[in-house]
């Protein structure tokens, strides 16, 4: 679904394709939906990237990989009527195992992050 509309929208310069392969080859992909109608939408938020991050940790912890989606807002309207629910999908991470190429991206050090 998502490579369809990378497909139809070639020069959005998204990282759409990236993210669809991505998506494609984890074995675990875990959805993430809020409800947009909540008077909470500010504290939903912070919880919902809160939760998430500690999905990314436990996941790092354990050894596996994973990738925070933000794309999944290109279809989010389709993926919501594919999983029969009126609630917003606003996140999605995948959890899979690392690949070992390309390296991982070398790291800034606190100095550099850090004034
Ligand atoms: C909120 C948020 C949403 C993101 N959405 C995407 C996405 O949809 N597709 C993608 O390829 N990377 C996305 N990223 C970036 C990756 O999750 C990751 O941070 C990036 O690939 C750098 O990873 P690295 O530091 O391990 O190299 C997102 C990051 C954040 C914080």
């Amino acid at each position: 679904m998502m490579r369809n509309w990378h497909e139809n929208n070639k020069n959005n310069g998204t990282s759409l394709l990236g993210t669809s392969i991505a998506i494609e080859q984890a074995p675990i992909l875990i959805l993430i939906f809020r409800d947009s109608e909540s008077p909470w939408e500010r504290s939903d938020t912070l919880s919902i990237g809160g939760a998430i991050e500690n999905m990314l940790l436990t996941a790092t912890s354990l050894g596996l990989g994973s990738l925070w989606i933000a794309d999944t807002w290109y279809i989010k309207d389709e993926i919501s009527a594919m999983v029969n629910t009126n609630l917003e999908l606003f996140s999605a991470v995948t959890i899979g195992y690392p690949d070992e190429s390309p390296a991982q991206r070398p790291r800034k050090s606190l100095d550099d992050l850090i004034n």
